[in-house]
């Protein structure tokens, strides 16, 4: 089978994730690659770990950069404490005025709170990052390549953090604008509750996005053997729970050759757990990808890979 679907005009987010080692930038790169063939494509990186730049032989950093040799394919690796760096200068008014008006800290106090790095905060930068993208639409795809399993999960989780942030951020807002209205016979909202209605309707956005079919879609990417399969299986009920959609799984690494008794061996070795990728995962379009006798890392190779995944080449062949 092939990834299916991926060029409906419709679909704008494309994110793959899975356990370490598995593949998932090496796919993630692949399918940018064939999506920039008809799409305006940006490949994002989300792991703090980049390797797309490895993996495309150029240099990528936190700014988009064209790929050599792929026409339509645009990368960015996007690096969380310099985005929270930007927000934070944009915001740093409205974000002191929050704590002033909301706390008895004093300016050394709310200096200190700001440089501290709360838990989550790196995914939210991310997904704000790749949402900011998406709402200015220069681009018609957008390729995610994430970290490892967990941090695709916090991802994905991130604006729900984000969103009880906001919702303790009111609380606190509430006692202050309860006293001015007490005082003064009412309230008229300033920056803060801007700022803070600004941040609410981001999570809005993005919610509406993770969970929306037809704009947005996960890929799972996975190996045939047991803890990748069982991450996996952890990974799709974590997604479901979160309302994101996935239907297809990228298999990496299946063993086709037989040409030596140690290949033979790792392809025996495979076959349970190819039939247990088709037990647990009912329904799902699976797509076969074979090891290949080097790594993935420059466009002739990750150019087969794309072969590969959108079929114009067979798995056994
Ligand atoms: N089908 C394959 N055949 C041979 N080598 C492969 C295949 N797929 C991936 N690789 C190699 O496996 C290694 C890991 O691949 P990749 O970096 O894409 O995985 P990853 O899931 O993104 O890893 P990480 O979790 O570290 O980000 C790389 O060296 C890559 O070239
Ligand atoms: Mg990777």
């Amino acid at each position: 089978m092939a990834l299916e679907g991926l060029d409906n005009d419709k679909l704008k987010l494309i994110i793959f994730g899975g356990k370490g080692g598995v593949g998932k930038t090496s796919c993630a790169i692949a399918s940018a690659l064939a999506m920039a063939e008809n799409y305006k494509t940006l490949l994002i990186s989300t792991d703090p770990a980049h390797s797309l730049a490895d993996c495309l032989e150029q240099p990528i950093g936190f700014h988009e950069v064209l790929i050599v040799g792929a026409p339509g394919l645009t990368a960015i690796e996007v690096v969380a404490e310099e985005a929270l760096s930007v927000f934070k200068k944009a915001h740093s008014s409205e974000l002191k005025k929050l704590f002033d008006t909301s706390t008895n800290f004093d300016t050394d106090d709310i200096n200190e709170l700001m440089s501290l790095s709360l838990p989550g905060i790196d995914e939210i930068m991310s997904f704000k990052t790749i949402i900011d993208f998406i709402e200015e639409g220069r681009y018609e795809k957008y390729i995610v390549d994430t970290a490892p399993t967990g941090h695709a999960l916090r991802l994905i989780a991130s604006p729900k953090l984000l969103d009880q942030w906001i919702k303790v951020a009111a609380r606190m807002r509430w006692k202050y604008r309860y006293i001015i209205s007490s005082f003064a016979g009412s309230y008229t909202e300033d920056e803060v509750d801007a700022f803070l209605l600004g941040l609410k309707k981001t999570v809005k956005r993005i919610e509406n996005l993770l969970s929306n079919k037809e704009r947005c879609e996960f890929i799972p990417v996975c190996i045939p053997e047991s803890m990748a399969i069982t991450e996996s299986v952890r990974l799709l009920a974590d997604l479901k729970t979160s309302g994101v959609i996935a239907h297809q799984l990228i298999v990496n690494n299946v063993m086709t050759s037989e040409d030596s008794d140690f290949c033979r061996k790792r392809k025996a070795g495979q076959l349970p757990y190819l039939l247990q990728v088709k037990e647990v995962f009912p329904g799902f379009n699976k797509v076969e990808v074979p090891m290949f006798p080097t790594e993935i890392k420059g466009l002739e190779t990750l150019n087969q890979l794309k072969n590969y995944l959108f079929k114009k080449i067979a798995v056994n062949s």
